[in-house]
């Protein structure tokens, strides 16, 4: 929770920093909400760490015939459910 009662009071992106300047790291794994994954690839990619960001958007048929679950990688269009769902997130 941002508001600490869990535990640590910030964002998500608070933490990652802190533990990139006193951890060392090959890979970082999102999971959540789009904009989090999304802020937390801008922080990883100064330090040029390999990010992956798992999407989960609503899936009809799991097949890629529905289109439902169609998104942009790098300017190519993917389905989710065959091409993911996870996708780096340079
Ligand atoms: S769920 Fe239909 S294309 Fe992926």
């Amino acid at each position: 929770m941002d508001d600490g009662s869990k535990g640590k009071k910030g964002f998500v992106t608070d933490v990652l920093k802190e533990l990139l300047q006193s951890l060392r790291m090959d890979l970082v794994h999102s999971v959540g909400p789009v904009l989090m994954m999304k802020a937390g690839a801008e922080v990883t990619r100064p330090y040029g760490i390999k990010t992956i960001a798992s999407l989960n958007p609503i899936m009809i048929d799991g097949t890629g015939m529905c289109g439902c679950c169609r998104v942009i990688i790098g300017g190519r269009m993917m389905f989710t459910c065959v091409d993911g769902p996870d996708f780096d997130a340079p």
